[in-house]
């Protein structure tokens, strides 16, 4: 079997993670989740005093990119591989509220993105990957075989990342999910630099109304098509 590159994009809590979960045990490729990556560097910023409490100091952030190191360990427990920043795990604190409500800001920052970008190029260069975010068909790997984008309605997003967060403990109202959602989508496709667009060679694919394995099923048979 070829090994090739499956991009996921799309709007955030589409699902992307856990089909790009899915695909990459059934075919034994690389998960790299590229939303943990400025989550990641935004939680840094914020533990720095960079961003929060009314402070956007981008020079600051951008100073200091060359002293954050982002890896992804595996976690055979979990099957998939977690977050670490500077050598701590760091997979449950970008994924709370506070750190979502900052990262879309984090991300439309030029030299924050041409940095991760390469990175993920580098992760991904020998094929075999499937990686999730919002330009990864566009920018990161234009040339991907196989290009997902994921959409569903706002109300259902919310309710699922509801779900998840209030699951891991957090102390969260359905209202202030769904504004998260809607403004990132908002500045996630407005914004300069690699907005969030669906590549022209991608297939769009609305998951509100189907269930995992459903979901599943339908992408990994285009998969097949094309490995
Ligand atoms: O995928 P997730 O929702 O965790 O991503 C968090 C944020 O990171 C997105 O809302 C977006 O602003 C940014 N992001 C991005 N490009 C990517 C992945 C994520 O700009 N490839």
């Amino acid at each position: 079997m070829n090994k090739i590159t499956i991009a996921i994009d799309g709007f955030s809590s589409t699902g992307k993670s856990t089909l790009a979960k899915q695909l990459a045990k059934q075919l034994k490729y690389v998960y790299v989740d590229t939303g943990a990556m400025y989550r990641a560097v935004t939680l840094y910023a914020m533990e720095m005093g960079y961003i929060g409490n009314g402070n956007f100091d981008i020079e600051g952030l951008i100073n200091d990119l060359d002293k954050i190191q982002l890896k992804f360990v595996f976690n055979p427990d979990l099957g998939f591989a977690e977050m670490y920043l500077n050598d701590k795990n760091v997979e449950r604190e970008i994924r709370t509220l506070d750190v979502s409500n900052y990262v879309s800001q984090v991300a439309e920052i030029k030299e924050v993105r041409s940095r991760l970008v390469s990175l993920q190029q580098d992760m991904g260069k020998n094929k075999g990957v499937v990686m999730d975010g919002r330009d990864i068909g566009t920018v990161v790997f234009p040339e991907a075989e196989l290009k997902v984008f994921m959409t569903a309605s706002p109300e259902k997003r919310a309710v699922r990342r509801y779900k998840e967060l209030l699951d891991r403990g957090e102390n969260v109202k359905y209202e202030d999910i769904l504004e998260n959602v809607q403004k990132r989508d908002y500045i996630d496709s407005h914004r300069e630099n690699s907005p969030l667009k669906k590549a022209e060679d991608a297939i769009e694919f609305d998951n509100s109304d189907l269930g995992l394995v459903q979901q599943f099923e339908r992408i990994y048979e285009h998969a097949l098509r094309v490995i």
